[in-house]
């Protein structure tokens, strides 16, 4: 291509990303960071070759096929692309690429911290000082799950619950996991598999989600499998919102059959189920897993490298179909 391909930007990215779709696109930005309807980016994408799109723009069947005959890729700033309709894509001929790999130590830190943060019952404590409830030092106040020693189950063991797995080891965790195949010795690092994740629940003190969302993880954790973890268990879920029913998560939390949560993501995010605010064993993130600079650097230049490798008939480095 002797032009610059036409790229429709959906959201703003960081400045060193901006500056290299500015050096190398003929790009549509969005400065003001403002979320489009479909209807918006559907006009917006009229004549681009590509979009580098985002989780907030959903696309299923339905606007996959109503995209102008010009795009020919869409590169999601994300390494999850649950909202892309891929078949749909690739029925029209529309090549995804995605950001896998560099946000993994990121992620896995705000696993971490979630699974920290509902074991020490981080936002009650924290509550309490802020609010001057904190009156005196307490044998019995504020006593939370203890983490040492404990099983910690992870559903998901690609590179990001292998990063939780490392840091949980760094805890001296016992990692049980459950995962489509199972790892080579190498990679499950003595981590215990258990092909069958049912299996494994009864065997989680701590159950952590690292996995996509398809139709076989969307609301895994409900009534019946909360049912089968042991008695006071903690659940942290920096996936995707969808793989827990939040009745049945909100339930066990208030009932104490679930210990405490640790949530960095909820179903119909940001509009999530108001009840969790009023759960003090509830430790909430805004979907913060891949927030630091250096890794939304490193997500944008992985949608710039899909896109460059695209354009220059070369294959792409994190082709999703
Ligand atoms: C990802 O990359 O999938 C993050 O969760 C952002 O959506």
């Amino acid at each position: 291509m002797s032009r610059k391909p036409k790229l429709l930007v959906t959201r703003l990215t960081p400045p060193n990303v901006e500056a290299r779709i500015a050096r190398d696109y003929d790009a549509a930005v969005n400065p003001e960071d403002i979320i489009m309807t479909t209807e918006e980016l559907l006009e917006k994408a009229q004549g681009c070759d590509a979009i580098l799109c985002s989780p907030t723009e959903p696309m299923p069947a339905e606007v996959i096929e109503r995209l102008p005959s010009s795009v020919r890729m869409l590169a999601t700033f994300s390494v999850g692309y649950d909202q892309i309709d891929v078949p749909a894509a690739t029925a029209r001929g529309i090549k995804v690429g995605n950001t896998p790999g560099v946000l993994d130590d990121a992620t896995a830190d705000i696993a971490m911290l979630c699974l920290l943060g509902a074991a020490r019952m981080a936002h009650n404590a924290g509550t309490v000082l802020r609010t001057g409830a904190w009156q005196r030092w307490e044998p019995t106040g504020l006593l939370g799950v203890h983490v040492t020693g404990k099983r910690l189950g992870i559903i998901g063991m690609g590179r990001i619950g292998r990063a939780l797995a490392k840091r949980a080891r760094g805890f001296d965790m016992e990692i049980h996991y459950s995962n489509r195949s199972r790892l080579t010795p190498e990679l499950e690092a003595g981590a215990v598999y258990h092909q069958d994740p049912e299996e494994m629940l009864p065997q989680c003190d701590f159950l952590s989600f690292n996995c996509p969302l398809t139709e076989q993880t969307r609301h895994f954790l409900n009534r019946e499998r909360i049912a089968l973890l042991p008695d006071g268990a903690v659940v942290v879920n920096t996936a995707r919102g969808p793989v827990v029913e939040d009745a049945a998560l909100i339930e066990a939390l208030k009932s104490g059959k679930i210990a405490a949560a640790g949530l960095d993501v909820f179903e119909g995010e940001p509009a999530f189920d108001k009840a969790y605010l009023d759960l003090p064993n509830a430790f909430l993130l805004p979907h913060i897993g891949s927030a630091t600079v250096e890794t939304r650097d490193a997500m944008g230049f992985k949608c710039l490298d899909n896109l460059d490798a695209f354009f220059a008939g070369r294959p792409l480095p994190a082709p999703v179909n």
